[in-house]
């Protein structure tokens, strides 16, 4: 019951996104971010996912096609450490990546830190001014706390000039909840883009 990361981070995407630009998926797992991000573009918007999983590919693929918005999305089976291999710099609105493992798959196969970090990091090159990440980070069981850990100490060094850094938790709640992060580039936004999530109660980043 309550807030949940899932929630959180989908009405950060609503919020975020503008019909007609670019979005980027970059842990597509079985589509569900991709395809609210494709709701959000509209068919005048691109959106690209990416997983390394042929079984992610094909499942977020079947959903986009099952729910009528395959036209102006791309499904690839590639490392998101190769991110900048798909966007050119400053185009992207959002960017999402959820960590952890494939719901309903191999627990052994998860995001890590030695590839997540030079994703981050080429993530950020691709956001246009006012464009943001959201990035939702799972820890324990087969994940560890590397991954968790690299990413907290990344998210504490970035520039705050630059960078406007939110990162959530659940404090009381048990059984390792996932972490939300939300990281915004500086530059015009939408009058929408800056709000936080509902229960937030429209406070301004
Ligand atoms: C928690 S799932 C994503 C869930 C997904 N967003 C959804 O809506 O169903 C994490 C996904 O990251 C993928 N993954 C692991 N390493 C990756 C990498 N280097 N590049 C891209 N995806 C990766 C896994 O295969 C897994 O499907």
């Amino acid at each position: 019951m309550g807030w949940n990361s899932l929630g959180i981070t989908h009405d950060f995407m609503a919020r975020q996104v503008r019909p007609g630009e670019l979005c980027i998926d970059a842990t597509a797992g079985r589509g569900r971010d991709t395809l609210l991000l494709a709701r959000l573009t509209g068919p005048t918007g691109r959106v690209i996912a990416l997983d390394i999983q042929p079984e992610a590919v094909e499942a977020t693929r079947s959903l986009l096609r099952a729910e009528g918005v395959s036209g102006w999305c791309e499904v690839h089976q590639l490392g998101h450490q190769e991110l900048e291999k798909v966007a050119q710099p400053g185009t992207a609105g959002c960017i999402v990546f959820n960590l952890g493992w494939l719901p309903g798959g191999d627990h052994r196969i998860h995001t890590t830190a030695r590839t997540t970090l030079p994703a981050l990091e080429q993530a950020l090159r691709l956001l246009r001014p006012g464009g943001a990440l959201s990035l939702c980070v799972y820890y324990g069981k087969e994940n560890g706390l590397e991954e968790r850990d690299a990413v907290l100490r990344w998210l504490a060094g970035l520039d705050s000039r630059i960078w406007n850094v939110l990162r959530l938790d659940f404090p009381n709640r048990k059984n390792d909840p996932p972490i939300p992060v939300f990281i915004q580039r500086e530059g015009p936004a939408c009058p929408r883009c800056h709000a936080l999530p509902a229960p937030f109660g429209g406070l301004t980043l």
